[in-house]
C-alpha cells in the first residue's frame, strides 16, 4: 500500500494502477461503515484508492473542524488490512493553495435538510469531491447511504457536469443496537450513547407505520417527533419524509420516500435515514 500526500505523486502513481479503479473518499477516523465501502470497491475493481482528508470548507464556523477525531496510524493499518492500493492524504494547503477561488455548487437538492441546517456545507463537499475526482480519476466512486442527501447531491453533480465515472451507494452499517456508525459517535458519553439509539427507533417506527398502510407524511413525521421528544437528552432538528431523488417534502407518499432526521444528543448532532419500502422489514 502506497501513502501519498502530493497531487503530482498521486497522478504519477495513478498511471501504474490496473483499470478499473475504485475510489472511496473519506475524512478518516475509519469505522466499519467506511470499510464496507472499501470492501465494495475491492469486490468490483482490481485497484482501490482511498482518500483521507478532513475538508475544512465543508465545516461551518460553529462546526467541529478542530476537534474532528483523527487517528492516521490506525486508519492506515485498517486500510492495509483491506488491501488498499493507494491512500491519498493531502494537506489542506495542497488542496486549497493560496488564492484558491473556484467552487462547484449544486442547487435544488442541496437547499433543504442538511443544506438548510449547515449553510455552505454542500458547496464544500461538491468542490472537494470534484477536485478529488479530477486528481484520482476513478472508474467508480463509493459513498454511503448514511449520508443520503450527500449521495443525492454527488449523483446530481456527476450527472449535471457529465463527469465520467459511476457513483455507487452502499447501505448504512449499524451498531448491534441500530445506531448508524459515525465518527461523531465518539463524542457521546455513555448516557448520550444510550439515548442515540432513538434515531433508529424513530426510523423503525416510520417503517412500521408505512407497512401498516400509513401514507400521510405529516402523520409519520409527527409520530417520530413525539417518540424522540420523550428522550430528555434528545432535541429534534428536523424530521423529513421526502421524495428519495429530489428530496422534495411529501404530503402523500406515492413515490419511494426517504425518511431522514437530524437530532442533537447533548451537543452532538447525529443524522440517519431510511428508505420506506412496502415489503421491507423495519430493521435492516
Ligand atoms: P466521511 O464522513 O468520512 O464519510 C466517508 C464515506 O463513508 C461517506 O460516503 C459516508 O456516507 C460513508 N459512511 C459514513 N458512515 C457510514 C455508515 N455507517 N455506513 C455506510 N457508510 C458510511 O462523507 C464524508 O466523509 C465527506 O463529506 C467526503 C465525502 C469525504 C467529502 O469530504
Amino acid at each position: 500500500m502506497r501513502v501519498v500526500e502530493k497531487i503530482d505523486e498521486m497522478r504519477r502513481l495513478r498511471h501504474t494502477l490496473s483499470e478499473p479503479v475504485g475510489f472511496v473518499p473519506t475524512m478518516g477516523y475509519l469505522h466499519e461503515g467506511h470499510l464496507s465501502l472499501v470492501r465494495g470497491a475491492r469486490d468490483e475493481n482490481p485497484s482501490v484508492v482511498v482518500s483521507i482528508f478532513v475538508n475544512p470548507t465543508q465545516f461551518g464556523p460553529h462546526d467541529d473542524l478542530a476537534k474532528y477525531p483523527r487517528d492516521i496510524e490506525r486508519d492506515l493499518a485498517l486500510l492495509q488490512k483491506e488491501k488498499t492500493d493507494l491512500v491519498f492524504m493531502p494537506s489542506a494547503a495542497e488542496i486549497y493553495p493560496p488564492h484558491f477561488d473556484s467552487w462547484v455548487e449544486v442547487n435544488g437538492v442541496t437547499e433543504r435538510l442538511e443544506g438548510a441546517s449547515r449553510p455552505g456545507h454542500f458547496k464544500g463537499v461538491t468542490t472537494v469531491v470534484a477536485k478529488l475526482f479530477n486528481i484520482v480519476r476513478p472508474t467508480r466512486a463509493y459513498f454511503g447511504q448514511k449520508d443520503a442527501q450527500q449521495a443525492a447531491v454527488i449523483r446530481k453533480m456527476v450527472s449535471d457536469l457529465n463527469m465520467d465515472l459511476k457513483i455507487v451507494i452502499l447501505p448504512t452499517v449499524r451498531e448491534p443496537d441500530g445506531l448508524a456508525m459515525s465518527s461523531r459517535n465518539t463524542y457521546l458519553n455513555p448516557e448520550e450513547r444510550r439515548t442515540a439509539v432513538v434515531l433508529h427507533r424513530a426510523l423503525t417506527l416510520a417503517q412500521q407505520l408505512f407497512s401498516q398502510g400509513e401514507r400521510d407524511g405529516e402523520v409519520i413525521r409527527q409520530q417520530m417527533i413525539s417518540l424522540i421528544e420523550k428522550e430528555p437528552l434528545a432535541n429534534t432538528e428536523y424530521v423529513s419524509v421526502a421524495d428519495a431523488e429530489t428530496l422534495a417534502e411529501l404530503g402523500r407518499i406515492n413515490s419511494p420516500a426517504l425518511v431522514s432526521l437530524a437530532v442533537k444528543i447533548g451537543k452532538t448532532r447525529l443524522i440517519d435515514n431510511y428508505v420506506l419500502c412496502k415489503d421491507k422489514k423495519p430493521t435492516p
